[in-house]
């Protein structure tokens, strides 16, 4: 996922009302496949070189991928309001789908639509026999960190060293864009409990890494990306360190404040939790 949405712990509920009743399904007409695409414009702001074009919204519907959209309003006008786009993927023999971007139209987030339109993924992923499904997210995004550990049930273990390079997206406000690699074995136990809201079983935390609220502030300013950097820097030396002990995160903590926390302990594998 490309994910990186400057959006300071504000408003948690929509700033408008959802322009009537919203149907999450897959996209299948060409105009549906260039509304994602112009959407894509819309949340990453991507030079032209970095949009991943229309075309390839077609083909991942074709071969085993996904493209799902959100259309609000009436039957003689909709609106595409979000989509998610994943591609199929091949990793020691088990087939996967890896989600690439996941996004909502600004004046709709916080309205649980993300977490909506992952369902729905998991769902058609669930009815074709295929348990995983893998995406990257920006660590230092505390509210994608939030929505992917608390809200989904994920777990990461892998980080990727600035995976696209610099991009033109003004949401990676100019900082190497470091990856973690959230996998959400659907079928799990530790998923299928984040995702019933029933309680799960407690890992002993080994080890935390924050991330202060003012991070969305000082990545948006030249004058303070430095502290920003300052941040990636220390976490992404912590992270493949508890990664190198062989933790996970496991937990996401958020306070009132808006400042995020990684919880990380030993994923068993054998409990799935
Ligand atoms: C990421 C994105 C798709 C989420 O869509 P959404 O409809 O806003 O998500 P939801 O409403 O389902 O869930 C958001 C949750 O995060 C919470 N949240 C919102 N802002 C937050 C913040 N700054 N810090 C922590 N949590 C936050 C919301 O309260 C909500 O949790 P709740 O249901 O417990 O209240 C949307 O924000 C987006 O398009 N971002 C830009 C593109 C992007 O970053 N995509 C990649 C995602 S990895």
């Amino acid at each position: 996922m490309t994910g990186a949405g400057t959006e300071a712990p504000s408003g948690r509920t929509p700033s408008e009302k959802m322009p009537g009743p919203v149907t999450i399904r897959k996209c299948e007409a060409l105009r549906e496949m260039q509304a994602c695409f112009a959407l894509q414009k819309e949340v990453w702001k991507f030079s032209d070189a970095e949009l991943i074009p229309v075309r390839i919204f077609v083909v991942a519907s074709k071969i085993g991928g996904q493209v799902i959209g959100a259309f609000a309003g009436t039957d003689d006008k909709k609106e595409l309001i979000g989509f998610a786009l994943a591609l199929p993927g091949m990793r020691n023999g088990h087939s996967y789908l890896h989600s690439q971007m996941l996004a909502v139209r600004q004046q709709y987030r916080n309205g649980g639509l993300g977490r909506r339109m992952k369902l729905y993924q998991r769902e058609d992923a669930l009815a074709r026999g295929i348990e995983l499904m893998e995406w990257t997210f920006d660590p230092l995004e505390i509210k994608n960190a939030y929505l992917n550990i608390e809200k989904l049930g994920a777990i990461a273990r892998r980080y990727s060293v600035d995976q696209y390079g610099l991009t033109s997206s003004p949401l990676q406000g100019g900082l190497p864009s470091d990856r973690l690699v959230a996998e959400w074995w659907m079928k799990s136990k530790r998923v299928e409990a984040v995702l019933a809201e029933a309680p799960r079983p407690k890992f002993e935390c080994r080890a935390r890494i924050d991330v202060p609220a003012e991070i969305y502030a000082w990545k948006a300013a030249a004058a303070t990306r430095a502290q920003a950097l300052a941040v990636q820097t220390r976490n992404r030396e912590r992270f493949h360190q508890a990664f190198a002990e062989g933790l996970s995160v496991l937990g996401y903590e958020r306070d009132a404040n808006g400042n995020g926390r990684f919880l990380l302990g030993n994923w068993d594998e054998s409990l799935q939790y």
